[in-house]
């Protein structure tokens, strides 16, 4: 099994939205049975909360199953527990690197960093800009990226 967690500040708008769409994709691409998803917050805020009616209405828009998201925090064990852990913007893999102190040689990797040809680094906090579409696209590309980066790197095909 191939483990990604998707990890953002508070877990309930950008990482919950990767989460779904990551797991849409991988429905789509035949390769459920290949890989675990989950996501999680660096803070711990929303713990046990379903993500924010933004996240949740961009996913129903899209037609995407949001259903069953709960936040979490991350926790140290998830560094041994997953393979690739993917922040969405400067601040969480700053957050990241502190909490795994070098006791795990796992890469954390930003999202938007396996789509080069993107201006945004970081995906934009829909909890501070509103603008829940915005997050929706740059999430998109990032997800499409992201998937075809672990094809490569595991030889996968649906
Ligand atoms: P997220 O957005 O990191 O994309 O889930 C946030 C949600 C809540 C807070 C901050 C960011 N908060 O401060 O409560």
């Amino acid at each position: 099994m191939i483990k990604v967690l998707f990890v953002c500040l508070g877990n309930i708008c950008r990482s919950p939205m990767a989460e779904a769409m990551f797991r849409d994709l991988i429905k789509k691409e035949g390769l459920e049975g290949r890989m675990v998803v989950d996501s999680a917050g660096t803070g711990d805020w929303h713990v046990g909360k379903p993500p924010h009616e933004g996240t949740r209405e961009i996913l129903e828009k899209y037609g995407i199953d949001g259903e069953g998201l709960k936040a979490r925090q991350i926790a140290v064990s998830d560094f041994d527990e997953f393979d690739y852990i993917i922040g969405m913007d400067a601040a969480n893999l700053e957050h990241l690197t502190k909490l795994v102190d070098g006791k795990s040689n796992i890469v954390i990797n930003r999202l938007m960093d396996f789509v080069p040809t993107s201006m945004k680094k970081d995906v934009p906090d829909p909890y501070f800009t509103g603008d829940f579409e915005e997050t929706y696209e740059l999430v998109k590309a990032g997800c499409e990226a992201l998937l075809q980066q672990i094809k490569a790197e595991h030889s996968l095909e649906g």
